[in-house]
């Protein structure tokens, strides 16, 4: 599949040396993208609040090389040499190469750094690939003449709109981690301008009741994950319940366009856990079968329903795909929630290890 609209016509500036640099968010699927076709374009649409604090900052050093028949690159993750990145980012930038199709003309030394620790169990792909797509449209903008002042918000949709597109075919929730505070990615009858091809901000109404909502992280196993996204997104090819479930995704996101304009908390709850479990659910009863909970995720979600149910507050939880629990409330029940989140949740995480995050607005260009 090629999109023509993010081929550059040609550059007409050389760099031969220099740098940029960007950090940019991780985000928290509220309708999760399980199951993807050709292409990395998602079987089922999905939205999700960009996070402010887990982040990825990288720094992209490019060089321009004589031979321009390979791509060359080195990675380096918080100063140390990773070789092992490196897979990853070659089958990136084979993905996008049509798009940008200066990477073979310079050799890059990425150094990146995520906040969180690496070994936390979060994934590291979707602030990472968005931080990197983001610092290769930069250097594209320095290779193509300067946009003129009354162009400038078209461009700067065009720039946005194509990282969100070179993040995807990095890594498809990568494309909802540029912008914020609220994205969609997939066709959906109801969003408007929503597409499969890159992510969008979620262009209606949003009720004061999901302004700066709160996520923190519980890091309840901190491992590899036991099944990589591509195994899981394969995972749904063949599913008996596939169809079941991305008509259940396109409901969800129609039923949250109401839910978002009038500030109803109990319904977003029922939404958000329903699609944390059947991403679960999904992999349960799929074929290889796999459970991706610990006892300690259990634990959590039980006594998380019980606290809710004793003081009517609006706590409620998401998962990845991993036991990890995104603990989720409105910023205006903080107090009371980060103290029973203290006193209560913390001991079934590994190490005592949690972080607190909140809703944030995206990816940010950082001066050299
Ligand atoms: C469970 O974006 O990691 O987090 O496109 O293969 O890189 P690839 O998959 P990835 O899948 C994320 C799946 C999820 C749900 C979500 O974020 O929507």
């Amino acid at each position: 599949m090629i999109v023509e609209a993010f081929i550059p016509k040609s550059y007409t500036k050389h760099r031969s040396k220099g740098s940029v640099s960007w950090s940019s968010p991780s985000n928290i699927a509220l309708v999760k993208y399980w199951g993807k076709k050709e292409h990395q374009i998602p079987a089922n649409p999905s939205m999700s609040f960009t996070l402010d604090y887990c982040k990825t900052t990288t720094i992209l050093e490019f060089e321009a090389k004589e031979n321009t028949t390979a791509f060359s690159f080195d990675v380096f993750l918080d100063g140390a040499q990773k070789d092992d990145f490196k897979p990853k980012i070659e089958t990136f930038f084979k993905r996008i190469e049509l798009y940008v199709p200066f990477l073979k003309n310079y050799h890059f030394v990425i150094k990146t750094k995520n906040s969180f620790p690496h070994s936390s169990g979060i994934a590291s792909s979707a602030s990472g690939m968005s931080a990197l797509a983001l610092c290769l449209m930069s250097l594209e903008e320095q290779l193509l003449d300067a946009t003129p002042q009354s162009e400038n918000d078209a461009a700067q949709s065009y720039f946005y709109r194509k990282a969100s597109f070179l993040a995807r075919l990095g890594s498809g929730s990568a494309c909802r981690s540029l912008e914020g505070d609220i994205i969609v990615w997939g066709d959906h009858k109801d969003i408007t301008n929503s597409t499969d091809l890159f992510g969008v901000k979620y262009p209606f109404e949003v009720h004061e009741n999901f302004k700066n909502y709160q996520d923190t992280i519980l890091l309840v196993d901190k491992g590899e994950k036991q099944v990589s996204s591509t195994l899981g997104h394969d995972l749904m090819h063949n599913h008996t319940y596939a169809s079941q479930r991305f008509r259940q995704a396109h409901d969800n996101i129609s039923k949250l366009v109401e839910v978002f304009k009038k500030g109803d908390l109990e319904a977003f709850i029922a939404i958000v856990e329903s699609e944390a479990l059947t991403l679960h659910g999904m992999m349960m009863t799929s074929m290889p079968y796999f459970i991706l909970m610990k006892p300690n995720t259990l634990a959590i979600i039980n006594k998380i329903w019980q606290f809710r149910e004793d003081t009517g507050l609006h706590i409620s939880f998401t998962l990845d795909a991993g036991a990890n629990v995104h603990v989720l409330y409105p910023k205006n029940e903080t107090e009371k929630i980060l103290d029973f989140i203290k006193a209560e949740l913390v001991a079934y995480c590994q190490n005592g290890h949690y972080i607190c995050d909140e809703i944030g607005f995206g990816a940010k260009q950082l001066p050299i």
